[in-house]
């Protein structure tokens, strides 16, 4: 299978990568801190149309597309927020998942296969206070998912996924010291590729969770 995965540098995406890659698929990331290439800005549909132009060309269409960069800001109230940190957040949560979307789905109405996956939270199904940049973006993810599951032929899908909560840089910069109760991306990743691995088009639309 060929998978493309945003944010595969560190966290979930990392374990993801590395472990799909293990299984024999083709796994094409990128993240911001990346050397090379793989240096993409989720957020600046240029770079991610013009990294997604090559990968298409010299391997072809994915099979499975996963929008799991994400960010969060230190929590506090709303209106303790400055809106630059807002503004970004949305920019790479909520954009960026659109401009992976945006670039890779014209390459797979050709052969109309494929799956689509936003990264979501249970803060896209909830919510928590001094969390509301994090969960405005996962609602949002939330929604552009279940819009997009309309659109799609029947062949294809877009799924949202809760990874659940899991002891990452971003559960760290959220949580604190309290972060280390949580299982490691490692432990968690078997079940998440396959849980990713067997999604099809009768999942279109659905909401899961790992
Ligand atoms: N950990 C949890 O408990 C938890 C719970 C619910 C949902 N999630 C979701 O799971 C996904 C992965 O989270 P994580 O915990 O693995 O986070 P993480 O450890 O902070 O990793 C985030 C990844 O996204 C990349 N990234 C961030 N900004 C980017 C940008 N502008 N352009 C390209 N890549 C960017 C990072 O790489 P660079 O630094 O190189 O850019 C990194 O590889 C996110 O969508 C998150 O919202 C996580």
């Amino acid at each position: 299978m060929r998978v493309i995965l945003s944010g595969h540098r560190r966290g979930l995406g990392a374990a993801l990568s590395e472990h799909l890659s293990g299984l024999g698929h083709q796994v094409f990331g990128f993240s911001s801190a990346s050397d090379g290439a793989e240096r993409v800005d989720a957020a600046d549909f240029a770079q991610v149309s013009a990294w997604m132009a090559a990968t298409v060309e010299r391997h072809g269409p994915p099979d499975l597309v996963v929008a799991n960069a994400a960010l969060v800001v230190p929590p506090r109230p709303l209106w303790q927020l400055e809106p630059t940190e807002f503004s970004r957040l949305i920019d790479v949560n909520v954009k960026g998942m659109f401009y992976l979307f945006r670039a890779a789905i014209p390459a797979m109405l050709g052969p109309a296969r494929g799956v689509l996956v936003g990264i979501s939270s249970g803060y896209g199904r909830s919510t928590t206070p001094r969390m509301s940049a994090y969960c405005t973006s996962k609602w949002a993810v939330e929604g552009m998912v279940k819009t997009l599951a309309q659109e799609l032929p029947k062949t294809m899908a877009a799924v949202s996924v809760d990874p659940g909560t899991l002891q990452t840089d971003m559960l760290k910069q959220a949580l604190g010291a309290g972060a280390k109760f949580f299982p490691t991306p490692d432990q968690w990743v078997g079940k998440a590729a396959n849980l990713l691995l067997g999604l099809g088009p009768q999942h279109n639309g659905q909401s899961l969770c790992v």
